[in-house]
């Protein structure tokens, strides 16, 4: 496919997603998300990727937002009637297995702060800043920041980012719980890709269901959770995966992958 406002690379089994406007800090325009949906429908279905890395090009920003030149002047009926932001919430993020990192190079606000959100973890360089400044424009969140925000930093936090538009730096935030781990920027792409493809290398069965899982811990309760982490840690005993990797760690040596 060819693409206009995103760069796809495969490195190996690693699909590499950059948002490429930084003359508008990657601000993410119907064209953008548009793109980000078609290479992430391509890696899904591609057996040979295992797990795809988005970061934003330029220094300074992952994603600066939705591009509000874009939505300054749409009458609020085609808002609705297009159900603007739709295929971006909830539908995306379910229709992707496969796990996906977020490299925060810098800032990821409104927009770009959900879709970092949207990936299964967040790497941030140390110059990241996040934030949800909606509140300042008069609008709110709309692509599941009210939601993820508040499930991954708590209430008290949440509400103060989303009631005073403030940014929050990159060590605040791995304090928060919002960032799994934050690196010097020089460094951040490096680490993501070699995370990336540490989880590449992971029994791909095993690797989906993993995600599934951690995700069930939103939706379920504790009683149903724990019992479809059951489930599935017993279908998966019955992988071929799962007979090599146990043989392979008696023998003392490297698994070999099916994926089934
Ligand atoms: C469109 C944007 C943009 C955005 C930056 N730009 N953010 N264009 N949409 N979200 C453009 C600027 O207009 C400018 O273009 C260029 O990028 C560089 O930005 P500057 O503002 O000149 O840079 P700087 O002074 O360094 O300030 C950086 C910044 C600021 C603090 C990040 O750009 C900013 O506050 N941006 C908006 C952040 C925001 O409000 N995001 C939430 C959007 S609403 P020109 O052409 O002038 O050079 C949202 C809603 C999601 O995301 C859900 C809705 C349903």
């Amino acid at each position: 496919a060819e693409y206009h406002t995103i760069l796809v690379e495969q490195r190996g089994a690693v699909t590499l997603v950059t948002l490429n406007r930084p003359q508008a800090l990657n601000a993410l325009n119907t064209q953008v998300l548009d793109e980000l949906i078609a290479a992430f429908a391509a890696f899904e279905a591609d057996p040979g990727q295992r797990c795809a890395v988005v970061t934003g090009s330029g220094e300074k920003a992952f994603a600066a937002g939705a591009d509000i030149k874009e939505m300054a002047d749409k009458p609020m009926a085609d808002f609705y009637l297009e159900d603007f932001f739709s295929r971006w919430t909830s539908d995306f993020t379910r229709k992707i297995r496969k796990p996906w990192i977020a490299a925060v190079n810098g800032f990821a606000l409104g927009g770009g702060c959900e879709l970092a959100m949207m990936a299964d973890f967040i790497l941030a360089a140390d110059t990241a800043k996040f934030g949800q400044p909606e509140i300042k424009l008069g609008v709110a969140p709309g692509m599941g920041g009210s939601q993820r925000l508040t499930h991954a930093i708590g209430k008290s936090k949440a509400m103060e980012m989303v009631l005073t538009g403030r940014m929050m730096g990159a060590e605040e935030a791995e304090r928060a719980g919002l960032v799994a781990r934050v690196v010097p920027a020089a460094d951040l792409l490096e680490d993501a890709l070699k995370t990336a493809a540490q989880i590449a290398a992971m029994p791909p069965l095993a690797a989906m269901v993993n995600k599934e899982l951690v995700n069930a811990a939103f939706e379920l309760g504790l009683d149903q959770g724990i019992l479809h982490e059951r489930r599935l840690f017993q279908i998966l005993a019955g992988t071929e995966d799962k007979a090599e990797g146990m043989r392979a760690f008696v023998e003392k040596r490297e698994g070999q992958w099916k994926g089934r």
